[in-house]
């Protein structure tokens, strides 16, 4: 016999949890992603060794004794697939209609609210990237042995990387910090939600700082590089250990 009850309570539906619960998870892999991301490239500050050691190591150099670039365009094809997910369930929140638009920045004005504001600058910032990340990717994908620190470089100056990376970069510290905040706001269990709330909005700021200053100088590293490998363009770059024993 059915349940009397279930002819009275609603069927939950589960799924939008469940959506949500992939979306924080994508967005907390992809933000963590992005500042290791930022430290492996930020490698050329060490000098150009450094950074050669750190592409060849992905490739799996250092196990196998020969670059196996596929292993790169695999790892880069798991990222590409998670961001077309957390844009795509990102999509569901996102005002779409011009009277939303309105609403949310007559909402943004009357409550001069900085988490409010914050989720704006995320859904703007978000926008922007559907845009600007995927030529990156691509380039990624289907170029991994194109990574170094004189490869790099040229597709930095040579190759007029240096506009779109200048961009990103800010959309993606900005939009990353913020998001990993909220995660951390929506999913965590605080005594004091409104002293953890000013730490977290403290430490959010002092990170996203610390990654926008490391993200201008490596770029200034790749430019300055790029500028004086310019007439070598596409020029590999050869390790000093390799040239010495040549
Ligand atoms: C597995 C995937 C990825 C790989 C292998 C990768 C690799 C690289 C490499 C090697 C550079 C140095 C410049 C160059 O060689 O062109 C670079 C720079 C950069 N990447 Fe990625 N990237 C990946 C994913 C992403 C994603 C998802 C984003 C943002 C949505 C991103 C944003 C940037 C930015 C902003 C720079 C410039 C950083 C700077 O110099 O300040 N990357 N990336």
């Amino acid at each position: 016999m059915k349940d009397p009850d279930s002819f009275l309570l609603p069927r939950i539906d589960r799924w939008p949890a469940r959506l949500d619960l992939l979306q924080s998870a994508s967005g907390l892999f992809l933000g963590l992603f992005m500042w290791l991301h930022m430290l492996f490239v930020s490698s050329i500050l060490l000098g150009n060794d450094a950074m050669w050691a750190v592409a060849r190591f992905f490739e799996g150099y250092f196990f196998f004794g020969s670059p196996l670039p596929w292993l790169v365009s695999a790892f880069v094809a798991t990222v590409f697939a998670l961001f077309v997910t957390h844009a795509w369930l990102a999509l569901r929140k996102f005002p779409t209609h011009w009277g939303q638009h309105m609403a949310y920045l007559r909402l943004m004005r009357a409550m001069h609210h900085e988490d409010t504001i914050l989720w704006f600058a995320q859904v703007i910032t978000g926008f922007a990237m559907f845009f600007l990340a995927p030529v990156h990717l691509y380039l990624m994908l289907t170029h991994p042995e194109l990574i170094g620190p004189y490869e790099s470089a040229d597709r930095v100056w040579s190759g007029r990387m240096w506009p779109l990376y200048l961009v990103l970069l800010f959309l993606v510290e900005l939009h990353g910090g913020i998001g990993l905040y909220r995660l951390a706001v929506k999913w965590g269990d605080f005594k004091d939600a409104i002293a953890a709330r000013r730490r977290l909005k403290r430490l959010k700021w002092s990170l996203t700082v610390f990654f926008l200053v490391l993200g201008l100088t490596t770029l200034a590293a790749y430019l300055k590089l790029g500028m004086e490998h310019a007439p070598r363009v596409g020029e590999p770059y050869v390790p000093t250990w390799q040239r010495a024993a040549s």
